[in-house]
Order: structure tokens, then C-alpha cells, then sequence
């Protein structure tokens, strides 16, 4: 990975038009806009374009439209939540490129802002489309990439528009490529992973790439269920993923060459149904009508000894299903014991992936941690040494 070509804080903006690739795919209920985390996020970055007296453009996609224009997947109700977070002008434009885009780009003042309606209702955006990149260009004197979530696509106004427009990485993008760098490479010894969610399979590139550097994984959440199987338990009616067994064979063996332990639980909390109560039990006396919903307190016990001892952590992947309040507390010790140590330990954490990141709020502990990545996929794919488009872009040829 080389030197990303970063945004000169001292580059005079003044009626420079920037556009701005911001990521701001939020999870929108019923016109109602859930989690605003992506949001508040990019906040600084506007603002600060904003005392610079630039005229900012922001581009942002929203779900997958496929290419086709659906209302429900406008970006218009996300001008307001702007505007008051802002406090400067924000204006819409129900076209994201052509003539009258390119006509309100060209009239808002100096530290206005203009969002332009959501890119992937057009096709050419997930093509890569030259023209249409060309098109987008032309909106702006200069790009910036804020969208590090996004990076992981190659898609026009990630990749393709860099080539046509005197484009940089903004102070997000280098911050969390930089922690994500800090990991892979030289990471404070001793290191614990925390591995959960539900599918190994999404999971295995990052433990191949990390687990030469790790001292200990930590496997939670249904991807456990798998290996609690794998030992010859009975694991009831509980998630698992079918036809891993090679799998983990290989994070097993891994593990052993590498000299890197790896933690399963030894105890869980099961129900007979996600909304019923829980019950405590040894993975060696789980029923057939089971359901393991979360890890036990004698696991708990043990994760909490291991960030103990650690001095860096990186969690992706909840312990339970802590949606319900009965299967939480996995994750919620976790939360707070990393919160714990990052204060008074000077444990260096970090955090991704959207249910890690929404644990993490329900507990109160999103001041709590180094680094928490708002980004899914390419937080996962950079963990993993893969290449992003958007990110190799942006890299200075040295
Ligand atoms: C994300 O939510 O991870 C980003 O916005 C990318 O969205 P995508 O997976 O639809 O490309």
C-alpha cells in the first residue's frame, strides 16, 4: 500500500468548487433516518471545507437502485439533517450530473453546499463509466475522497473520476486507511482479534492475513456454533454455516503454525426462541431444541482476561444476538471492558462492520474506543490485504 495523495490543509479553497465523495448509504425506516452515524461523521470535513469559503458538491449513493431511479431511495430527506448540523445553506438537485447539476454546482456561494441526488440511480456509476466519470469531473476543480466505506467499489465517482480531475484523499479516508495500515503491519504486541457475526466464510481472509501478527482470535457470535460443532457438541437448532469443515480445519491449523490461540466459547446462553428468556449452559449440554443466542459468563470471563493483557484489539462481529436485551451482555462486556482499557490502559481498539459499530452505540461506548470504522466491506477487504480501488487511486507513485 502506498502514500495516499492527501488534501493539503493549506490549499487555498476560496470559490474552488471540491467535490466531495461521502458515504451516505444510512439506514433509512419509513422516511426515517435510523442511525446517523455516517452522517455526523463527515460533518467535520464539511465544515471545514466550509470556513475555507469552498463551494462543496457532494455525491453519495444510497442502497443499490440498480441503476434505476427509486424514490424511496432518495437522498433528498438527508439536505435537511444537513442543514441543521451545518448551519450553512444545503440545496438539492434532483439530478445528479447534466446541465442543471452542473448549473447549481456552478451557483451556490462560497461555504454552500449542494447534494446531488443518489449516483446509483444511474447505471453508468456502477459501470465505471468514463463518459459519465468525465461528466462528473467537470463538476467540480477539484475531488476528494471521504468515502472510505466505498472505496472497496470501482465505481465511476470512486475510481474512474480521479483520472479527470485533480482528485485527494481527505483527512477521514487517511485516518482510517492509517489505522487500518497500523494493524496489518506493525500493531502493538500483544494483539487479540475478536471474530463474530454469523458466517465464517466472510471472515477467514482476515484471519489468513492477520494471524501471523496476532498473539490470540477470539471466535463469538453464530460463526462459533461452527466450531462448538466441530469439537463433536451438539449445537441444537443454532446458526451454522453448512460445509465449512476444511474451513475451519485451515483457521485451526493456522492458528498452531503461527503460534497464534484461539478462544471459543466454553459456555452460552441458549432459548427456545430469539424472544424468549435465556438460559446458561456448558457447550458440552446443549439441548436439541436449543438455540444459542449469545456466549456465557465463564467465556465473558475469559475475553476480559485476554484485553487485560492485550495492548491492541480489534473487534468485528457481535458475541450475540444483541438486538434482545437477554442475549446483549456478551457483547456489551465486551464494549465496556475494551472502553475500560482503552482509558485507563492505553489499549489501542478498533472497531468495524455495522452491527459491531451498532453494539457499540446501544452500550454507550462510541467514545470509547481508538478507532471505530462506520465502513463494512472495505474495512473487511483492507484487513484482509486486498487492494481498493478507490484507495489505490489516490496513491502517490513513488
Ligand atoms: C456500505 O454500506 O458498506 C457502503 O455504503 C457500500 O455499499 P455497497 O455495499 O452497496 O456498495
Amino acid at each position: 500500500m502506498g502514500k495516499l495523495k492527501a488534501l493539503d490543509e493549506n490549499l487555498n479553497l476560496n470559490n474552488k468548487r471540491v467535490i466531495l465523495r461521502v458515504d451516505l448509504n444510512v439506514p433509512i425506516k419509513e422516511g426515517r433516518i435510523i442511525d446517523k452515524s455516517r452522517i455526523k461523521k463527515i460533518v467535520p470535513t464539511i465544515k471545514n471545507l466550509i470556513d475555507k469559503k469552498a463551494k462543496i458538491i457532494l455525491i453519495s449513493h444510497l442502497g443499490r437502485p440498480m441503476g434505476k431511479i427509486d424514490q424511496k431511495l432518495s437522498l433528498k430527506p438527508i439536505t435537511s439533517v444537513l442543514k441543521d448540523v451545518l448551519n450553512s445553506n444545503v440545496y438539492f438537485s434532483n439530478e445528479s450530473y447534466g446541465p442543471a447539476a452542473m448549473e447549481k454546482s456552478k451557483n451556490i456561494k462560497p461555504g454552500e453546499v449542494l447534494l446531488l441526488e443518489n449516483i446509483r440511480f444511474n447505471k453508468e456509476e456502477e459501470l465505471n463509466d468514463k463518459s459519465f466519470a468525465i461528466e462528473l469531473s467537470k463538476m467540480g476543480d477539484i475531488y476528494v475522497n471521504e468515502a472510505f466505506s466505498c472505496s472497496h467499489r470501482a465505481h465511476a465517482s470512486v475510481f474512474e473520476i480521479t483520472k479527470h480531475v485533480d482528485s485527494y484523499a481527505g483527512k477521514l479516508l487517511c485516518e482510517e486507511v492509517g489505522v487500518i495500515k497500523m494493524l496489518t503491519n506493525n500493531p502493538r504486541k500483544p494483539v487479540v482479534c475478536i471474530i463474530g457475526g454469523s458466517k465464517i466464510s466472510t471472515k477467514i481472509g482476515i484471519i489468513n492475513n492477520l494471524v501471523k501478527k496476532i498473539q490470540t482470535i477470539v471466535i463469538v457470535g453464530a460463526m462459533a456454533n461452527n466450531f462448538i460443532n466441530q469439537k463433536g457438541y451438539n449445537i441444537g437448532k443454532s446458526l451454522f454455516e453448512k460445509n465449512q469443515e476444511n474451513v475451519l480445519k485451515n483457521i485451526i491449523e493456522q492458528c498452531k503454525k503461527n503460534n497464534c490461540d484461539l478462544l471459543i466459547p466454553e459456555d452460552v446462553i441458549v432459548a427456545k426462541n430469539h424472544k424468549s428468556q435465556g438460559t446458561l449452559k456448558n457447550i458440552n449440554n446443549i439441548d436439541s431444541s436449543d438455540l444459542i443466542l449469545d456466549i456465557g459468563d465463564k467465556t465473558v470471563q475469559k475475553i476480559c482476561e485476554i484485553i487485560n493483557k492485550s495492548k491492541t484489539v480489534l473487534w468485528n462481529g457481535p458475541a450475540g444476538y444483541f438486538e434482545e436485551e437477554a442475549f446483549s451482555l456478551g457483547s456489551n462486556k465486551i464494549a465496556k471492558k475494551i472502553t475500560e482499557n482503552t482509558k485507563n490502559r492505553s489499549l489501542t481498539s478498533v472497531a468495524g462492520g455495522g452491527d459491531t459499530v451498532a453494539a457499540i452505540n446501544k452500550f454507550g461506548c462510541s467514545n470509547g474506543f481508538t478507532y471505530i470504522s462506520t465502513a463494512g466491506g472495505a474495512f473487511l477487504e483492507l484487513l484482509e490485504g486486498k487492494n481498493l480501488p478507490g484507495i489505490k487511486a489516490l496513491e502517490i507513485n513513488e
